[in-house]
C-alpha cells in the first residue's frame, strides 16, 4: 500500500543530496511511503502516484525526533525533591536510591504500564526512536527485569546496572555484580551499556571495567559522563569507542579534541540541567571543534522529567547557543548517529516512514513558538499513530 503526503510547505529530510544544505530541506515537498518505508521525497510538483493522497495545506514536516537516553522503567514519586531544588537544595545523584526503593516495590505490570503510558507521550510529542535504560532496579532479578519490560516497548535497551551503588553496598564489590552475575543475566535483553561515571557514582577505573565487561559480552557502550563535575567519563568513551558520550557538561579542552576527532557522539540533556538549575552544556564549543552533538531528553523521575523533545530543542537553542536548525538536526539525525541506526533520523528512500507533521509553516517553529504543541501528525512504519 503506498500513500503520498503532500503539501507539505518545507520537508526536512536530514539528506543534504535532497535538498537545501545540511537538513535536505525540500519547499513545497512531499513524500511517499510504501508500507512501513519512504519510497520518494522530493518536490511535490515531481511526486509519482499513490494508493492514497493526504494534503497536508502548507504543513512543515521532518524525521520522526529520536531520543536516544531516556529512564523510563521506574516507580515513585521525587516531586517533593525537584519542588526543594527550586528553593536552593543542589541536586545529587543519591535520590536515584529513592526510585530504587519504590521500582523494586513496583509490580511487572505497574512498570509496564509506566513506560507505556511514558512512551506515548513521547510519541505525541514526536518521538518515533526511544532509547530506554535500566538502573532503578540494582538486583540481577530487578535489573533483569527492567531490561525485559523495556524491551517490550522500544528496540533500543541499555544495561545500566552501575547507575549507582545500592545503599549499604561496598563499590567494588558491587562493581563485581555488575560486571558478573548481574551482566550474565541481563546481557540477553540488552544492546548496549551504560554507566554512570561521576562522583557519588563510579570512577573512572570502575566505569572502565563496567564497561569492558559489557563489550565482552557483546554489548556496545554509551556513558553518563561529565554531567555534575569534570571526569574521566568522557575521554574513556572516546578511548573505547563508545557510540555516545551522555551529558558533556564539564568539558576541558582535551575532552572537547577528542569528541571532536573520535567516533563517539555528543548528546547533550537540557532537560537535567533545566530541571536541577545547572549550568547548560556548551554545544556551540562542541559544534566549532566538529563533534556530533545529539539533543535527547534524558527523560527520568529524578532530574528531567520530561519526555519532550521539541522542549529540548527550544532549550538548546535559546541557551546552548544552536541554530534552529542544528538543533533540529540533533534531535534527529544526531539521535540515530549516537545510537548507530541509520534507517531513522531522516526521510529518504530505504529510510523508515517515521515522519512528524508540524502545525507551523517551518522546523524553526519548534524553536520560535517554545512549549506550544505543534506535532499535529505522527507517522511510524508509515502509519499514522497521532
Ligand atoms: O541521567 N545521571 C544519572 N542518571 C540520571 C538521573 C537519575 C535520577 O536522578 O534518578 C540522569 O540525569
Ligand atoms: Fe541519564
Amino acid at each position: 500500500m503506498s500513500l503520498l503526503v503532500t503539501g507539505l510547505s518545507r520537508l526536512v529530510t536530514n539528506d543534504p543530496s535532497l535538498g537545501e544544505g545540511p537538513l535536505g530541506v525540500i519547499e513545497d515537498a512531499a513524500v511517499v511511503f510504501e508500507d512501513a518505508t519512504v519510497a520518494w521525497a522530493g518536490p511535490a510538483s515531481r511526486a509519482p502516484e499513490a494508493d492514497r493522497v493526504h494534503d497536508e495545506g502548507g504543513r512543515a514536516a521532518i524525521p520522526g525526533f529520536v531520543d536516544s537516553h531516556a529512564h523510563l522503567v521506574f516507580a515513585g514519586d521525587r516531586t517533593a525533591e525537584f519542588d526543594a531544588r527550586m528553593s536552593g537544595t543542589p541536586y545529587t545523584a543519591g535520590g536515584i536510591r529513592t526510585t530504587v526503593a519504590a521500582t523494586r516495590a513496583a509490580s511487572d505490570a505497574e512498570l509496564s504500564a509506566n513506560v507505556a503510558r511514558l512512551v506515548a507521550e513521547a510519541l505525541r510529542q514526536g518521538t518515533t526512536v526511544i532509547e530506554c535504560k535500566s538502573g532503578y532496579g540494582l538486583t540481577v532479578e530487578d535489573e533483569a527485569r527492567s531490561l525485559r519490560i523495556a524491551g517490550e516497548h522500544t528496540d533500543e535497551v541499555t544495561y545500566l546496572g552501575a547507575h549507582v551503588v545500592p545503599a549499604g553496598l561496598d563499590a567494588d564489590a558491587y562493581v563485581g555484580l555488575v560486571t558478573g552475575p548481574m551482566l550474565e543475566r541481563c546481557a540477553p535483553y540488552a544492546r548496549w551499556v551504560d554507566v554512570f561515571c561521576e562522583r557519588g557514582a563510579f570512577d573512572g577505573e570502575q566505569a572502565r571495567a563496567v564497561l569492558e565487561a559489557g563489550v565482552k559480552r557483546g554489548l556496545v557502550p554509551r556513558v553518563h559522563a561529565n554531567q555534575l563535575g569534570h571526569g574521566p567519563g568522557v575521554r574513556l568513551a572516546v578511548e573505547l569507542g563508545a557510540a555516545s558520550a551522555d551529558h558533556c557538561t564539564h568539558l576541558d579542552d582535551a575532552d572537547v579534541d577528542a569528541l571532536a576527532s573520535g567516533e563517539t557522539v555528543a548528546t547533550l540533556l537540557p532537560g537535567a540541567e533545566f530541571s536541577t538549575r545547572s549550568p547548560y552544556p556548551d554545544a556551540r564549543r562542541l559544534l566549532d571543534a566538529g563533534a556530533t552533538v545529539a539533543l535527547s531528553t534524558d527523560c527520568n523521575p529524578g532530574s528531567s522529567f520530561t519526555t519532550s523533545m521539541p522542549f529540548c530543542v527550544a532549550v538548546a537553542v535559546r541557551e546552548m547557543g544552536m541554530t534552529p536548525d542544528e538543533a533540529v538536526w540533533a534531535a534527529t539525525m544526531g539521535g540515530a548517529r549516537a545510537l548507530r541506526r541509520t534507517d531513522v533520523g531522516r526521510i529518504a528512500p530505504g529510510a523508515r516512514a517515521d515522519l512528524v507533521l508540524l502545525d507551523a509553516p517551518s522546523h524553526v517553529h519548534l524553536a520560535y513558538r517554545p512549549g506550544v504543541p505543534l506535532v499535529s501528525a505522527v507517522w511510524r512504519r508509515g502509519e499514522r499513530v497521532v
